[in-house]
């Protein structure tokens, strides 16, 4: 890898050599909005001027003209208030191009240096099936793990499973009455869910079938396995195994694998003392039997997770750390995990990836560390989205109004896949349809998840993800596979146009504007790692397969001369290794045939 290959970073590094006070924590130079203008913009000198109360466009002339960037681009404008507008070379493009189809890059470049960033996403409950929300968390994360990988970063991911607390009390209790052990064995998930909802709903003062006796059963059962009483942590690991187990079935169906399945069980051995040091930090009190952590007024009531207005009044919302029965509940082992991780893994950045109704456990949890580790750099963040809706535009339920299984969409999704695949191409061997089918079903549904803006809820339809048209997982995996059929149809084998002595040369528009956008991948994925967005990657592979649409409309590859032939197959190439890269990221498969 020759880092001063990738265009966008060399000018960045030319930015920033004659503006060393520029934030390099932004994005220093990004794609113009309107290319008319340029191929790159930066704003970098505005922001300076105005801390040092400089002229904008006196500032960015004088930069312009020390800048050392004369091979890429022929002349740097300065637009409006301060903006630097960049218009590269052809020969630069040409360079960049060449040098990638030598195989020295891909457009872009790791980080230097590297961070240490955990992951925790997907992090279902155990005892319960998996549902159609934690396929956004397992998706998503999935998605950025592989994407700040790509980027040289030490990622660590962390399933934080849900299997510690007070369920397992009712889970017990179940487990030892009413369990139907043939039901168990044919589908533990399903019994085990089952169990747990009957002695839930008989343990609810609310419910008409309230049994007191049976509440007071469940509670019993929880401090016995607290207190670690042999028989029942022996049945609650036979339901972290089982559960496990259904897990890892969807998660290799997903292509999704993790570092660490630690678990809140993990931390159970350290909550107590967590408590005590926040105690004796002066950070948490006792309140009522509880012990909780309020405001500490540094911020304005508006923006304070420890106040809540209620009747046009501020009102403490403390953080609960240990209950009045002495329990300690999901924000303590939060807490717990977040000093191993930090202390233990020495993260750079915690990401955590969960629903939206999260929002004020994270706002309270991210206040209690900073207030609690004030020394501490490690940035967290924590990446929440929005839920799925059926097309009705309620939640995305069964008929019968249950929540969908993770199982039973996967399974549909391949089984519509497979109806399309067969009438399309009904002369294919079964076994290559189904294989195309799992590819296609499985990507259309990862791809509709990861869309949208992850904060919007949105709209399941099976019809338009699974759509061969428009902004869908199989319209870029035909998109891929076509470029594949030219090199079939050429017969031309895959490193021909990949050695030493590749030219290419975009002279078409179409031709340059696939290979500025080619140019772009980097800056993306960088885009993507820093604000936590996939979306912005789905977007750049759908634009990427317009242009190149366009382009193999407009400049026939096969047809032409030998010279022309050769450099547009490097683009042909390249376009099918950013693809297939891009949508690796995402999790999706690709196929040369389909
Ligand atoms: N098990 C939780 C749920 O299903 C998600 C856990 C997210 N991670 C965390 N560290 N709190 O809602």
């Amino acid at each position: 890898m020759m880092p001063h290959r990738i265009i966008e970073g060399r000018l960045r590094r030319a930015v920033q050599t004659i503006l060393p006070a520029a934030d390099t924590t932004t994005v220093l130079v990004r794609p113009c909005p309107d290319p008319a203008f340029g191929d790159y913009q930066t704003n970098a000198v505005m922001g300076l001027a105005k801390a040092h109360k400089l002229n904008p466009r006196k500032l960015a002339a004088e930069v312009a003209a020390k800048l050392d960037a004369g091979d890429l681009c022929a002349k740097v404008e300065i637009a409006g208030p301060g903006f630097m507008n960049f218009r590269l070379r052809p020969e630069a493009v040409e360079a960049s191009l060449r040098s990638a189809a030598r195989g020295e890059h891909l457009f872009f470049e790791k980080s230097d240096p590297p961070r240490t960033v955990v992951v925790d996403f997907s992090s279902p409950n155990v005892a319960k099936p998996m549902h159609v929300g934690h396929i956004r968390s397992t998706i998503l994360g999935d998605t950025l793990s592989r994407t700040l990988r790509l980027l040289g970063h030490n990622v660590i991911t962390d399933n934080h499973l849900g299997d510690w607390g007070t369920q397992f009390g009712m889970l017990l209790a179940g487990w030892k009455t009413i369990l139907h052990r043939d039901a168990l064995a044919a589908d533990p998930l399903s019994e085990m869910e089952r169990i747990y909802k009957s002695i839930s709903a008989r343990c609810d003062r609310e419910k008409p079938d309230f049994d007191p006796a049976l509440r007071e059963r469940a509670r019993a059962e929880l401090v016995s396995l607290q207190s670690g009483q042999e028989e029942n942590l022996a049945i609650w690991r036979e339901m972290i195994r089982l559960s496990q187990a259904q897990f890892d079935t969807i998660y290799a169906r997903l292509g999704v694998r993790f570092d660490h399945t630690l678990g809140e069980s993990f931390y159970n051995p350290r909550l107590g003392q967590t408590v005590e040091d926040l105690l004796q930090r002066g950070l948490a009190t006792e309140s009522r039997g509880a012990k909780a952590i309020f405001s500490d007024h540094s911020l304005p009531p508006q923006q304070d997770p420890f106040l809540v207005q209620r009747g046009g009044e501020w009102m403490a919302n403390p953080l609960i750390i240990q209950k009045t029965d002495g329990a300690y509940n999901y924000a303590t082992t939060d807490l717990a995990t977040l000093e191993h991780r930090t202390q233990i893994w020495n993260a750079d950045e915690i990401i955590y990836v969960t629903d939206g109704r999260q929002q004020l456990h994270f706002h309270q949890l991210f206040a209690v560390f900073h207030r609690w580790h004030p020394e501490s750099r490690t940035r967290l963040a924590h990446v929440w989205f929005g839920s799925i809706l059926g097309e009705d535009g309620r939640p995305f339920k069964t008929r019968s109004g249950e929540t969908i299984r993770l199982a039973d969409l996967l399974d549909e999704a391949e089984e519509r896949a497979l109806r399309v695949v067969s009438e399309k191409s009904p002369d294919l061997p079964e076994a290559q349809r189904r294989e195309i089918a799992r590819v296609v079903g499985i990507g259309a549904v990862k791809y509709a998840d990861l869309l949208p803006n992850r904060q919007s809820d949105y709209v399941f339809s099976w019809d338009k993800l699974l759509s061969l048209s428009g902004n869908t997982a199989p319209y870029l995996q035909y998109a891929y596979a076509r470029i594949r059929s030219i090199f079939r149809k050429g017969e031309i084998a895959e490193p021909g146009c990949r050695g030493p002595e590749t030219e290419v040369s975009p002279g078409a528009p179409a031709e340059m504007a696939l290979a500025k956008h080619l140019l772009n991948f980097g800056l993306l994925l960088e885009a993507v790692a820093t604000e936590y967005r996939p979306n912005f990657l789905c977007g750049y592979l759908y634009d990427l397969s317009g242009l190149f649409t366009r382009f193999y409309e407009q400049c026939p590859v096969l047809k032409s001369e030998p010279a022309v032939r050769q450099s547009r197959l490097v683009l042909c190439d390249l376009t099918g290794q950013v693809l297939k890269r891009g949508l690796s990221l995402l999790g999706i498969e690709v196929l040369d045939q389909m």
